[in-house]
């Protein structure tokens, strides 16, 4: 019971002193992310990477960027403690620590891939300031930058992880070798089917998505890869319907923001022959916030949900299951659209996603 008696609660100095050093961090945090994008496009990480300590010119020209430019970023990397600053020789260096999180040779532990989209995000804020008053939501063609970012950001985890790590949890290994029919839904520019198709020639690969200009890209990269067992398809995922049509199908990171994700798993289910088998594999987290507050990283996930994910599905006039919709959700909705047995497991090096595995009954 509130007690309405005791007047307002007493002004707590120290916590708002260790609020505003926390406003503070996020401020600069989040200038950070726009640098650590900045240095990941031009290419500053993979140019320090490895090398001695150099003064700002020395980095410029090894970059074969402007001096002025290059000073200004490293002052704010040597700010955020990203690069270290010798102040007597005037010289940054990346410590071989840092290195491992902010260049291309990271693969998949490269962080600076990930901070690009909070400049991508920023790019719909009054759009999304205005669904907050209207409701409704931000289509995925007012992000144009989404796809080739995605597919960065994905295809890194997939070249370390699909063939090596995701492969051996399938039941379906063997028969890929042998010659499966195997669809993607939700594909984007294609670059899991790719890898697959490169990896067994002997199955037929097809990639759905509704985005023509990712679908582009996927065929012409198809194409430039001479793979002949891939192909692509612009095509809603709510609207397949391929009966009995592949014995395995996929989505990453891709039920999440649909507008009708149950309408795209029932269908998902009709689609797959019996005994097939689906691999979603969608972010890791739990369905309920008080599981997911302390995890590192889920700040930036509701984040990022509130910006894209969840707001893409809005637009369409979806129920917006936000990124975080949560494995309890997940599986929840799996089982509804008539999967049974679902496996709830992961690989080793995507420690940010789920991956929900079920076969249809034979
Ligand atoms: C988060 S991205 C994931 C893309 C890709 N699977 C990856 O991991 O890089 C979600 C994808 O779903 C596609 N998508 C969204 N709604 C769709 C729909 N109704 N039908 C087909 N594709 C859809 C988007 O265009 C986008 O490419």
């Amino acid at each position: 019971m509130t007690d309405t008696m005791s007047g307002p609660a007493e002004f707590d100095k120290t916590r708002a002193k260790l609020f505003q050093a926390n406003i503070v961090g996020i401020m600069n945090g989040g200038a950070l992310a726009l640098m650590i994008s900045l240095g990941h496009k031009t290419g500053l990480f993979d140019s320090m990477d490895g090398k001695p300590a150099r003064t700002a010119s020395e980095i410029a020209t090894d970059a074969g960027l402007h001096e002025r430019y290059v000073r200004e970023w490293l002052s704010a990397m040597a700010c955020g403690a990203i690069v270290d600053y010798d102040v007597d020789a005037q010289t940054f260096a990346l410590p071989v620590e840092h290195a491992g999180l902010l260049t291309r040779r990271a693969g998949p532990l490269n962080l600076s891939t990930q901070c690009q989209y909070v400049a991508l995000l920023g790019e719909v804020e009054d759009e999304i300031v205005e669904a907050f008053r209207s409701g409704g939501g931000v289509p995925y063609d007012r992000y144009p930058r989404f796809q080739a970012l995605m597919a960065e950001s994905s295809g890194q985890r997939y070249e370390r992880t699909l063939i090596a790590q995701v492969v051996p949890i399938l039941p379906v290994a063997q028969a890929l070798e042998a010659g499966i029919d195997v669809g993607d839904v939700g594909c984007g520019s294609g670059k899991a089917m790719r890898i697959f198709a490169a990896a067994f020639p002997a199955s037929r690969f097809v990639g759905f998505d509704i985005s023509e200009d990712a679908i582009a890209v996927a065929r012409a990269e198809a194409a430039a890869a001479g793979l002949t067992n891939l192909s692509f398809e612009v095509a809603d995922a709510a609207a397949l319907d391929q009966v009995d049509g592949f014995d395995f199908l996929t989505t990453f990171d891709a039920i999440h923001d649909q507008a009708h994700p149950d309408t795209v798993l029932a269908g998902i289910y009709r689609m797959l022959r019996p005994g097939g088998t689906y691999l979603c594999v969608e972010p890791k987290s739990s369905s309920e916030l008080a599981d997911n507050i302390d995890e590192p990283m889920s700040a930036f996930m509701y984040s990022v949900s509130t910006m894209h994910c969840m707001t893409v599905s809005m637009a369409y006039g979806g129920e917006g299951l936000g990124t975080a919709w949560g494995h309890q959700t997940a599986v929840e909705r799996l089982t509804l659209a008539g999967f049974a047995d679902i496996e709830v497991t992961g690989v080793r090096d995507d420690r940010s996603n789920s991956y929900f595995l079920s076969t249809k009954p034979g």
